[in-house]
């Protein structure tokens, strides 16, 4: 299942994440922004349950988060700024780390680096990355999740391209992901298109 947040402050953000005159610092903010947006989307459906607290004016039972603990799991290095920003949110979650990057000319993924939470398999795992373009890193790092133990995954994605979303449907149909936007098609060189380019370049200034 795929849900596009359409909400109008998401969309007017990411139309300036795609602007070419949108330098670094302003990219980093707007990645952040968004990523609050999302989660508030993603998490929509975290199991709340009554807890009995005294106001300064009654004692009665409020709501307050119940269910699995969370895990928020970034893919290196883009999603970094996500999980930097939706932990704010949820400051008990753990923060898990996927290390991919993508072989520039097979498109492939190359895994570098991991650490997950111990005890991931007992939490409900948010992974995010900015770009969900062929899908091959988000793919591969769901399966990474699974053959840890996580049983519960969504992804979050800034922006998706139609193949990446199919790729994820087809390879976990399980897991439900929450973009953004879905743009047009991938370019021969695997970038989305329109787009806003290279994700990880824009946040970090690299080229
Ligand atoms: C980018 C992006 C995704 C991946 C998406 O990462 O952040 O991880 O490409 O492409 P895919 O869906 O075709 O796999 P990149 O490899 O550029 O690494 P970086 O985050 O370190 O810049
Ligand atoms: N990775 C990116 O950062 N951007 C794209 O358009 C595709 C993959």
């Amino acid at each position: 299942m795929v849900t596009v947040v359409s909400h109008p402050l998401v969309q007017h953000k990411l139309s300036l994440m795609r602007d070419t005159q949108t330098g670094v610092k302003e990219f980093r903010e707007l990645a952040s922004e968004v990523s609050l947006l999302l989660a508030y989307e993603a998490m929509r459906d975290l199991e709340i349950g009554p807890v009995r607290l005294s106001t300064p004016l009654e004692t009665a039972e409020f709501p307050m988060l119940s269910g699995k603990k969370l895990a928020l799991v970034a893919i290196l290095r883009a999603g970094l700024i996500m999980t930097d920003a939706i932990v704010t949110l949820v400051p008990a979650a753990k923060v898990g780390h996927i290390g991919l990057y993508r072989d520039p000319q097979t498109l492939k993924p190359v895994a570098y680096y991991n650490k997950l939470p111990a005890d991931i398999a007992e939490r409900r795992v948010f992974l995010t990355d900015p770009m969900l373009a062929t899908g091959g890193s988000a793919s591969a790092a769901i399966q990474f999740l699974k053959d840890a133990g996580a049983q519960s995954i969504k992804l979050m994605s800034i922006l998706a391209a139609p193949e990446g979303v199919a790729v994820i449907e087809k390879e976990h149909p399980d897991v439900e992901i929450v973009v953004a936007a879905i743009d047009r098609e991938l370019n021969d060189h695997g970038y989305i298109v329109p787009g806003l380019g290279d994700a990880g370049d824009r946040i970090y200034g690299t080229k």
